[in-house]
């Protein structure tokens, strides 16, 4: 089978660009288009083209190549987010190193004139400048991050460019080394991307208000393990003395109130602190310490469970009380329920769950007492805590899970509308939900990579 490399080359040189492929290419010169999407900046979302089954099923090395594109196709889809979810955080590194350039400079030109300057100015500028050295090595790394993305990008495009060469001239080239050079480049991507997506919260910016309805307490959110294509919305009104979910099919519907299913529970919920898991919404059961995981597409309950010794009802909820007990949340290391048990003196507990039998796997006991936490939520597993849910609040703590130590932090994030009843951290979007006094707004976060970390993972 021979396919001018006119035909494929600009499909594949497309996807990895992110622009769109023209839809010429008609079936009976052996190729269609399986899928194709726009989003708003009309980029190309996802394109799959391969050779018709029934021209191509035969050929062994067809199959392959076919197979090959497609990897090839999914590792550039992957580019394209990690791109978009770093180029955030580069212009943030990038500022703050030319801050530092510029107080470098001064630091020089102060030297220069220390006699005339009183020594404790001198000694706080001193300070400070050694407070920005380890960052340097920080801002070094950025700098290799991003040349790695473009290079991963450059080895992507030259592959497409062999595949299509191999599919001019079938049988040119040595399969198995090339099979080999895509695997090698699949799991390089794989662990960059791993290391590039997780990290230390710096700043939350926003927010960006969505949509005003609703009372002062409820819950909002999108499923972070839902494909980008997936945007349902769900929304759940209310802390107490309710049972009714409504789902809406994209953001776009949600703004515009056009509900697509509407569920009702069998249990009603308590609090604002559920979550939407892989398809299933996790929630505490009225007046319990259940945890119930309830499946939308089958409409039933899955599971519940009770978590030992947690308190309930108003016994530790957050700073605004609304039964605001459990909270049960998901980060990229997976699901999470933070609560408060008489055990631990009425401090935050910290459990990883297993999301199908929601056992626990492991808990961390803190030090910062449950009342006294407006709200939390949980980024590449460490858990923040704001110190309130009215103006001025900002988070305050944060406990890693993976080295079981606490700091306290100050990273301000603007109380719109005075009073926040829920505050949820989406890992796909890498933007926290929240609930403020009856708006239903977004925050943007940066995350900054933490090079040394012990275990490097
Ligand atoms: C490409 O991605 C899709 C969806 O994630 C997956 O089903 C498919 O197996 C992937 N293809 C290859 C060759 O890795
Ligand atoms: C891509 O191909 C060009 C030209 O053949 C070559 O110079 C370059 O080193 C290749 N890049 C990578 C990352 O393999
Ligand atoms: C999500 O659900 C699917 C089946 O519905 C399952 O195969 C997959 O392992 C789940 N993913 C996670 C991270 O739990
Ligand atoms: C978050 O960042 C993305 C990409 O930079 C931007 O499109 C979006 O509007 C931002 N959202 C908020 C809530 O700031």
């Amino acid at each position: 089978m021979r396919v001018p490399s006119s035909l494929l080359y600009p499909v594949l040189s497309l996807t990895i660009f992110g622009l769109c492929p023209s839809m010429t290419i008609g079936p009976k010169e052996g190729w269609q288009v399986y899928s194709s999407a726009q989003d708003a900046d009309g980029r190309c979302i996802c394109t799959v083209v391969a050779p018709e089954q029934n021209l191509c099923s035969r050929d062994a090395k067809t199959k392959q190549l076919r197979q090959l594109l497609e990897k090839v196709q999914n590792m550039s889809q992957s580019i394209e987010v990690l791109n978009l979810r770093t180029q955030r955080d580069f212009q943030y590194v990038m500022k703050m190193e030319n801050q530092m350039k510029g107080l470098r400079t001064k630091f020089r030109q102060v030297e220069d004139e220390r006699k005339s300057m009183i020594s404790k100015n001198y000694q706080e500028l001193k300070d400070k400048m050694d407070e920005l050295k380890p960052l340097i090595p920080v801002l070094e790394q950025y700098k290799i991050d991003a040349a790695l993305i473009s290079q991963f990008k450059e080895e992507i495009k030259n592959l497409s460019v062999v595949l299509t060469g191999i599919q001019e001239e079938l049988g040119a080239y040595d399969y198995d080394e090339l099979y080999q050079r895509v695997l090698r480049l699949d799991t390089r991507l794989r662990s960059c991307m791993g290391k590039l997506t997780c990290g230390k919260l710096m700043k939350i910016t926003g927010p960006v208000t969505i949509k005003t309805s609703g009372t002062r307490f409820g819950a909002w959110m999108t499923d972070p393990l839902a494909s980008t294509r997936n945007n349902r919305v769900w929304y759940m009104d209310s802390y107490t003395n309710s049972k009714i979910v409504r789902e809406y099919k994209t953001m776009e519907d949600f703004v515009a109130g056009v509900v697509s299913r509407t569920y009702s529970l069998p249990y009603k919920w308590e609090g604002t602190n559920h979550i939407v898991y892989n398809g299933s919404l996790y929630y505490n059961k009225y007046q319990s310490n259940i945890i119930v995981k309830y499946n939308f597409d089958l409409g039933t309950v899955l599971i519940q469970r009770a978590l030992e010794f947690a308190g309930f009802h108003n016994m530790y909820p957050y700073t605004w009380g609304g039964f605001s007990d459990i909270d049960v949340m998901a980060d990229e290391m997976g699901l999470w329920v933070v609560y408060a048990t008489n055990q631990n003196a009425g401090n935050v507990v910290i459990s990883q769950i297993d999301p199908d039998s929601l056992q626990v796997l492991n808990t961390w006991n803190t030090e910062y007492s449950k009342r006294n936490a407006g709200e939390s939520f949980m980024i590449c597993g460490t858990l923040y805590i704001t110190n309130s849910h009215f103006s001025g609040a900002k988070v305050y703590y944060a406990y890693s899970t993976k080295t079981s130590t606490y700091e306290y932090i100050d990273i301000p994030f603007h109380n719109q509308y005075f009073h926040i009843s829920m505050l949820d951290y989406n890992a796909r979007d890498r933007a926290l939900y929240a609930w403020n006094n009856g708006h239903q707004v977004i925050f943007n976060v940066t995350l900054f990579h933490v090079i040394k970390t012990d275990d490097d993972s």
